[in-house]
């Protein structure tokens, strides 16, 4: 674990700002995470949870969903943030969502004091199912 890098410090407070609107009543595990795209916009997103608990949806597919339906496809990293005091990874779920864009992706993860984690999603995926995946079938 390391200082986060400042020059990464924009993603940090849009992921920050994005917590602030989670919907986490039930397991009260605020979550925001920023997408940065190749060309250097950022979309963030928040945990979404819901009265049925599978329905509810992590900070990175939200953050990721808005992007592409932006019109972004190309992600240079992203960074995640939460109130725990050891940095969150990305859940199995959106690892896999991230990969389908994303298979170099540079993954940080930052606590609340600024200490951060950093991976790159093909460390944190390996063998992963791509769309090269289901061709020829
Ligand atoms: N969660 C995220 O939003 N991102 C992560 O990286 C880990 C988990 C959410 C899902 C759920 O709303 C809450 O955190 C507890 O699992």
């Amino acid at each position: 674990m390391s200082a986060f890098p400042p020059q990464h410090q924009r993603l940090r407070e849009a992921a920050d700002a994005a917590r602030a609107n989670a919907w986490a009543p039930y397991s009260h595990f605020p979550v925001g995470a920023a997408l940065e795209t190749a060309d250097g916009r950022i979309f963030a997103g928040c945990n979404v949870e819901n009265a049925s608990y599978p329905a509810g949806t992590c900070a990175e597919r939200v953050a990721l969903g808005t992007a592409v339906a932006a019109g972004a496809r190309q992600f240079a990293r992203v960074v995640i943030t939460s109130q725990q005091q050891d940095p969150t990874p990305p859940c199995g779920i959106c690892r896999q969502a991230l990969v389908e864009f994303a298979p170099a992706l540079e993954v940080f993860a930052v606590t609340p004091d600024g200490r951060s984690a950093r991976w790159s999603l093909a460390e944190l995926l390996p063998a992963p199912f791509t769309p090269a995946s289901l061709e020829n079938v």
